[in-house]
């Protein structure tokens, strides 16, 4: 095993587990719950075991939610010398919209600073989803940065007690291996965007795609994110009118590039301009955002934390977090979000690394939070 075993997209019955390997392995996950179950999850969706020379993955669920679920990889080397690795126990549990509670973190633009990383992952308390909202890398380079990059992150195991949710940035769809970046990123339904329930909290995720046009000549004709934004535009119209997320008190979204700046000049992409905002995705997006009820888009980015208000124009809030550097004076100084709801209140909390508050935003129910 390269990394430790990353448990990912988050969901009511369970996890995606995915984990780096040195050589061609197959892998299984044993679980424990409280009630004294136990199994084993080895098949795919073909009925075969996890085998990869580079990364494993493995999907476990059945389990109701709220759950909290000790799992551990088992990885066993095809061919040539016999070895078989062990991880440790790790806790994880399943999410639950009947819960009147909810915590989440969100990092943003980590950009493989190894010193962030390690800063975010000490001050960062367990919760039951840390959404890790973009710019995890540079641009994939070698296919061997994808492991010490998202799975390994700085040699820590970012998601012990904190199942992950990524959202993909523009810079991680940049390099040559890009397109392989779906080996190493998990999501339940296998797709760039999705949505949750975390207890009151309804949570969409949005891919932004580039910052410039798809045919802008830096991308080498290597990218679709026009016809994804309006995939995306289609698709959020179906999922916020599901009873969970229709009838949600809380209405987050979460997507790397901000919806709204506070300078929306135009843009020159031909003199090496690029969006802060991303015009393109509100443009496909607004109106479905508006009629659900958005409250806050939370991304990353422009690495200037900053809040803008909800207006008469934007009824969503805008709250982005910094940069990706360790010292909280700098510029482009790294923030986390703490995001705390309860029957009163949704409170997101920016601070950062020196633990200094740099923005607290309070949001109200838009319905009644159900008492469990
Ligand atoms: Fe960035």
């Amino acid at each position: 095993m390269t990394s430790p075993p990353v448990v990912m997209a988050p969901r009511a019955d369970g996890f995606d587990v995915v984990w780096g390997v040195g050589r061609l392995s197959r892998g299984r996950i044993e679980w424990r719950t409280p009630d004294g179950r136990e199994g084993v999850v080895a098949g795919d969706a073909f009925g075969m075991v996890a085998q990869g020379d580079r990364v494993l993955r493995v999907r476990a669920g059945g389990w109701a939610p709220g759950t909290e679920v000790r799992l551990r990889a088992i990885t066993e080397a095809i061919g040539g010398r016999p070895r078989r690795h062990v991880s440790g126990w790790k806790t994880a549990r399943t999410l639950d919209a009947a819960s009147d509670h909810a915590r989440f973190a969100v990092w943003n633009d980590t950009h493989q600073r190894d010193d962030t990383l390690r800063a975010l992952d000490a001050v960062t308390p367990p919760v039951d989803v840390l959404v890790w909202n973009g710019d995890l890398c540079n641009d994939w380079k070698s296919p061997a940065s994808f492991v010490s990059t998202v799975l390994a992150p700085a040699g820590r195991d970012v998601s012990d007690g904190r199942p992950v949710t990524i959202v993909v940035g523009n810079h991680d769809v940049r390099g040559r291996w890009a397109y392989r970046l779906d080996d190493y990123v998990a999501t339940p339904e296998g797709r760039p965007f999705t949505a949750m329930r975390i207890g009151p909290v309804a949570c969409i995720v949005l891919h932004t795609g580039e910052d410039k046009p798809d045919d802008h000549p830096t991308f080498h004709g290597r990218v679709a994110f026009e016809p994804l934004r309006d995939e995306q535009a289609e698709w959020l119209r179906t999922v916020t009118a599901r009873p969970e997320f229709a009838e949600a008190p809380y209405r987050v979204v979460f997507c790397h590039i901000p919806l709204r700046w506070i300078d929306e000049s135009p843009v020159d992409y031909d003199a090496g301009g690029y969006d802060w905002f991303s015009r393109m995705s509100r443009d496909a997006w607004h109106d479905a955002l508006v009629a659900w009820g958005a409250q806050v888009v939370v991304s990353g980015h422009t690495h200037q934390r900053t809040w803008l208000a909800p207006t008469d124009g934007f009824p969503y809030g805008q709250l982005v977090g910094g940069g990706p550097d360790a010292d909280a004076a700098s510029a482009e100084a790294a923030t986390w979000i703490d995001g705390v709801a309860g029957p009163d209140s949704l409170v997101l909390t920016v601070r950062d690394l020196a633990g200094t508050v740099q923005h607290e935003v309070t949001l109200a129910p838009l319905v009644q939070v159900p008492i469990v």
